[in-house]
């Protein structure tokens, strides 16, 4: 592994935005190459073996770059593809997903306490926070509930709009969250949700953006294996499998400027 080589971060769209901005703006310096799989979103409803074809693919394209990470900055992907990706990248490169961070984070933060989970069917279905954290501390009390509707309202933009707020009331409003004192934000597009989960809970309960911890983690993870540069020397890329305006308008949505997309299609 080279420092001087990029940091690949990859999604199942644009979603993932959130994660590369957040790298981007806690390591500036560092070059990414950002992949969406828009050809093939969302990754939420779909099965944990059709995400793990995906991942393989995309974790080829990023290789070739000669990425020396592979962020998987999707939840979905994290929880259905992981393992495996950790597997088949070897020691070409280190694996970073979005949920270790998080269990890191619970673990320190929360013990004998009850937190909240949303995320994609994929993501909870998969139960893999509950058994990541019970591996840790069998004190903390998971309750996690699937919130498909977030990410459609969210690609709307009908996240501005009042009628996200009664969607966001419903969801958490659940049995389920009942008596919680922390949520995660489980899914990629939901940092964008953050200020109305928060006033929600008028503030009582701790919101867990998880673009930021696992931002940190990265930093850390490059610093521990000297793999942290002083200067870039290439700008950034964007790829992704398939290519609309509507998909290059959400990149400022979720990375706060608009960027050009570039298409690579992950099958010919
Ligand atoms: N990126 C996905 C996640 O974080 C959300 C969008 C999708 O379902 O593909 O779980």
């Amino acid at each position: 592994m080279n420092k001087q080589h990029p940091i690949g971060i990859f999604d199942s769209g644009m979603g993932g935005l959130t994660v590369a901005h957040a790298v981007s703006h806690l390591l500036p310096e560092e070059q990414l190459i950002y992949f969406g799989d828009s050809a093939h979103l969302p990754y939420g409803d779909k099965s944990a073996a059709t995400i793990q074809a995906y991942s393989i693919k995309i974790c080829d394209v990023l290789l070739q770059k000669g990425c020396k990470v592979i962020l998987i900055a999707c939840n979905s992907a994290s929880a259905a593809a992981y393992e495996l990706i950790k597997a088949y990248v070897g020691s070409k490169a280190l694996v970073i997903n979005v949920i270790d961070p998080v269990v890191e984070y619970l673990v320190s933060n929360f013990s004998k306490k009850k937190i909240g989970l949303i995320g994609t069917k994929q993501t909870v279905g998969s139960g893999v926070y509950e058994y990541q954290v019970k591996l840790k501390d069998s004190s903390i009390q998971i309750g996690s509930l699937a919130t498909p509707l977030l990410v459609p309202m969210i690609e709307e933009g009908f996240h501005r709009n009042e009628i996200s707020e009664a969607i966001i009331e419903e969801y958490l409003s659940s049995e389920t969250l009942e008596a919680i004192e922390a949520l995660i934000l489980g899914c990629t597009h939901y940092p964008l949700i953050k200020q109305k989960v928060t006033k929600y809970y008028a503030e009582n309960v701790e919101v867990i953006d998880s673009s930021e911890i696992v931002a940190a983690t990265l930093k850390k993870v490059l610093g521990e294996n000297d793999l942290l540069i002083k200067k870039r020397s290439k700008p950034n890329e964007f790829l992704v499998s398939d290519i609309t305006p509507s998909f290059e308008a959400a990149t400022g949505l979720f990375f706060g400027t608009k960027v050009p997309l570039t298409l690579h299609k992950l099958w010919e």
